[in-house]
C-alpha cells in the first residue's frame, strides 16, 4: 500500500463511520501563542470548549504538522520537523469505547497490522488526574491480552494542551514495533495559561496517527525515508553523492528541504525572527549538509522540486508556489554560501588547534565570531563542534551574544539621541511613521510581510520587508493612503513595558537580529499597529503631517525597500 492509498484509506474509513472530512489548515496557525501547527486538532481547539462545530460533532483529517521539539533527532529513523497527521476527532460525540474501537478496527483489521508486535499503553493516574480505568478494559474486551497493557504516567500519557491554554487529557497510544504510531487523546480538562486544570462540560476525542510512521509500518520499512514519502527524495541526494554512509546528512537534507518547500509555499521567508528564523535555520543546516555531503549547488532546488513532485496533488499551495519556493531556497543558498566557506574553513582550523591542545570545549568568541561574521547559527557551530567531538561553551557566547545586544541597542538609543533639535525630532516622526506603514503594508499585502530592515535619517525612512515582487502603482497608493488616515485619526501612540512572553501573546510585531532581553518595551497606535521597539515615537499620529512614498525597489531576492518622507 502507498502513502496515497493509506491516507485515503483512513479518511474513507471515518467518512463511512459518520465523520465529516475536513481538509488540514494552514501550517500558519491563527493562535498567536504557537509559531506553527503541530497537532490536527489545532484547527479545531474551540469545539472542544462547546462552540459548535460547523462540519458536525465527529470529524476525520489529515494535517500538516511542523515541529521544531525534534528538530535535533533529525537523521535517525522516525523524527521529522514536517509530517502529516492522520486523525478522528469528536467534540461532545463519541468517546473512549468508540474511539478504541475504531483505532483497532483500523490498525489491525483494516490494515492488518501483527497485534502480537503492538503495546497498548494508558494513563495511570496521579494525585491530580485520576487513572484511566476504562480505556484497559476496552482494549481487553477487544482481544488485546493483560500483559500488552503499560500503565504510564504524565509524562507519556497526557497531552495538551497546544500554545498557552486549551484543552487536554490522558491518552492511549499505540506502539508497534517499539514506534508510536497511534495517539488518542480524552480531552476531559481545559488547562489555564497558569497551568490549572478544570473538567470541560463535554468530553472529546483527539486522534493523531503520524502518516510517516504509520506508512514505515505497513510498507515494512526500517526507518521513513525508505518510505514513498521520502525515497524519490533520497534518491536524488544520492544521485550526487559520494560518501554514501552518511546518511545523518542526507536525511537532514531531506527533512529539512521538505519543511522549507511547506513553509515558504505558505509565504514563510527566511529572515532572522520567528518562523522566519526557523525556515533559515532549517535551510542553512540542510545548505551547511549538502556541503558536507560534496553535493553540486542545484541539489537543494532539485530535492525541493521532488518534493513538489510528490504533494503537490494532496497539497495544491506546493505545486501553485513551485517558482517561489525554489527562488528562496536558491536565494538563501547563494546568500549563505558567500561566507559559509571561510566560516567553515575557520571553524574546521579552530577545532584542529582545540585538538591539538587536547582540548574539549570550542571557546565561547569563536562560536560568536562565526555568528557575528559569517552568520553561522549557534545550533550549527554546536553540532559540527559535535561531529568532531568538542562541547561549545555556550555560557561564555551567551555572554558575548547579551553584551553584543546591549551594544546594539546603546547604538540605537544615540542614534535617536538628543530630542532637544527640530531635525532629530523628524527622525522621531518618521520612526512612528514606520509603525505605520510596516502595519499598512501587512493590511494592504498580507500578512505575510514581515520587517527584514529599517534605517531612518532627519530627511526619510527606509524600510524592508519580505515580499516576492514589485508593489503595484495601486498598491503604493492604498498604503500612502491608510498611513494618512491614521495620521489623520489622530491615534494616541501607547507606551508600555512587559514581559516578552506577554508581549508576543498580545500580537506585538517583533523585529531584531537577536533575541529580546526577557522585558521590552510596547508601543500601540491605536488598534492600528503594536511592535516591541525600543523607541522614541510622537505621542499623537496627527504630528506626522502627510505620508509620501517616494520609491519602491528591490533590497534583494524576496525583499522590497520603500523610501518615504513626511510632508508638513
Ligand atoms: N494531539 C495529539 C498529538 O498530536 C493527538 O492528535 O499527538
Amino acid at each position: 500500500m502507498n502513502s496515497d492509498q493509506l491516507r485515503k484509506q483512513f479518511l474513507n474509513f471515518f467518512e463511512k463511520r459518520g465523520h465529516a472530512i475536513v481538509p488540514s489548515s494552514s501550517l500558519i496557525p491563527t493562535d498567536p501563542s504557537v509559531l506553527f501547527t503541530t497537532a490536527g486538532m489545532q484547527q479545531f481547539k474551540p469545539y472542544y470548549l462547546g462552540e459548535p462545530c460547523p462540519y458536525g460533532k465527529n470529524v476525520a483529517s489529515c494535517q500538516k504538522c511542523f515541529r521544531t521539539s525534534d528538530i535535533d533527532e533529525v537523521g535517525d529513523e522516525r523524527h521529522l520537523t514536517f509530517f502529516e497527521m492522520l486523525g478522528n476527532f469528536s467534540f461532545g460525540g463519541y468517546f473512549k469505547e468508540e474511539a478504541i474501537k475504531f483505532a483497532f478496527e483500523f490498525l489491525f483489521k483494516v490494515l492488518k497490522l501483527p497485534l502480537k508486535n503492538a503495546i497498548f499503553t494508558v494513563f495511570k493516574g496521579d494525585e491530580e488526574v485520576p487513572e484511566d480505568k476504562d480505556s484497559p478494559k476496552i482494549w481487553q474486551k477487544l482481544g488485546v491480552p493483560k500483559e500488552k497493557i503499560v500503565g504510564m504516567g504524565r509524562q507519556d500519557n497526557f497531552w495538551g494542551p497546544t500554545g498557552l491554554e486549551g484543552p487536554c487529557g490522558p491518552t492511549t497510544e499505540i506502539h508497534i514495533n517499539g514506534i508510536e504510531v497511534w495517539n488518542l487523546v480524552f480531552n476531559e480538562y481545559f488547562k489555564d495559561r497558569d497551568g490549572k486544570l478544570t473538567p470541560l462540560k463535554q468530553k472529546g476525542v483527539d486522534t493523531g496517527a503520524g502518516l510517516e510512521r504509520l506508512v514505515m509500518v505497513v510498507q515494512k520499512k526500517n526507518n521513513v525515508f525508505e518510505t514513498d514519502l521520502f525515497e524519490p527524495i533520497v534518491k536524488i541526494i544520492r544521485k550526487n553523492k559520494c560518501d554514501l554512509s552518511n546518511t545523518r546528512s542526507e536525511r537532514i537534507i531531506a527533512d529539512h528541504i521538505k519543511g522549507a518547500v511547506f513553509l515558504i509555499s505558505e509565504g514563510v521567508l527566511p529572515s532572522n525572527v520567528e518562523r522566519g528564523y526557523v525556515l533559515r535555520r532549517i535551510l542553512r543546516r540542510a545548505i551547511l549538509h549538502s556541503k558536507i555531503l560534496n553535493l553540486p549547488k542545484n541539489s537543494l532546488t532539485e530535492v525541493g522540486k521532488e518534493v513538489i513532485e510528490i504533494y503537490k496533488n494532496v497539497y495544491p499551495e506546493v505545486g501553485t508556489h513551485q517558482a517561489d519556493v525554489l527562488t528562496v531556497i536558491e536565494g538563501e543558498r547563494e546568500k549563505f554560501e558567500k561566507t559559509l566557506e571561510n566560516g567553515l574553513k575557520k571553524l574546521k582550523l579552530q577545532i584542529k588547534s582545540c585538538k591539538s591542545k587536547n582540548e574539549k570545549t570550542l571557546p565561547g568568541k569563536i562560536v560568536f565570531d562565526l555568528f557575528q561574521s559569517y552568520g553561522f547559527p549557534f545550533e550549527i557551530t554546536k553540532e559540527i563542534a559535535k561531529e568532531e567531538g568538542l562541547e561549545v561553551d555556550e555560557k561564555d557566547f551567551q555572554e558575548r551574544f547579551k553584551k553584543h545586544q546591549e551594544i546594539s541597542r546603546v547604538g540605537a538609543e544615540k542614534k535617536f539621541g538628543g530630542l532637544g533639535k527640530v531635525t532629530d525630532y523628524n527622525m522621531v516622526k518618521l520612526h512612528t511613521a514606520t509603525h505605520l506603514l510596516h502595519s499598512a503594508l501587512r493590511k494592504i499585502l498580507g500578512e505575510k510581510v514581515k520587517q527584514m530592515g529599517s534605517d531612518i535619517t532627519p530627511e526619510r525612512l527606509r524600510f524592508d520587508f519580505s515580499f516576492e515582487r514589485r508593489l503595484k502603482e495601486e498598491e503604493i497608493r492604498k498604503i500612502e493612503e491608510l498611513v494618512n488616515q491614521k495620521i489623520k485619526e489622530d491615534l494616541e501612540v501607547k507606551k508600555e513595558e512587559m514581559e516578552l512572553d506577554e508581549a508576543l501573546k498580545s500580537g506585538a510585531l517583533a523585529f531584531f537580529k537577536e533575541k529580546y532581553p526577557e522585558k521590552v518595551t510596547v508601543y500601540t497606535i491605536g488598534d492600528f499597529s503594536k511592535e516591541i521597539c525600543a523607541g522614541p515615537h510622537v505621542k499623537k499620529t496627527s504630528e506626522l503631517g502627510i505620508f509620501k512614498i517616494k520609491k519602491e525597489e528591490s533590497a534583494g531576492k524576496g525583499i522590497r525597500r520603500i523610501y518615504a518622507i513626511l510632508l508638513k
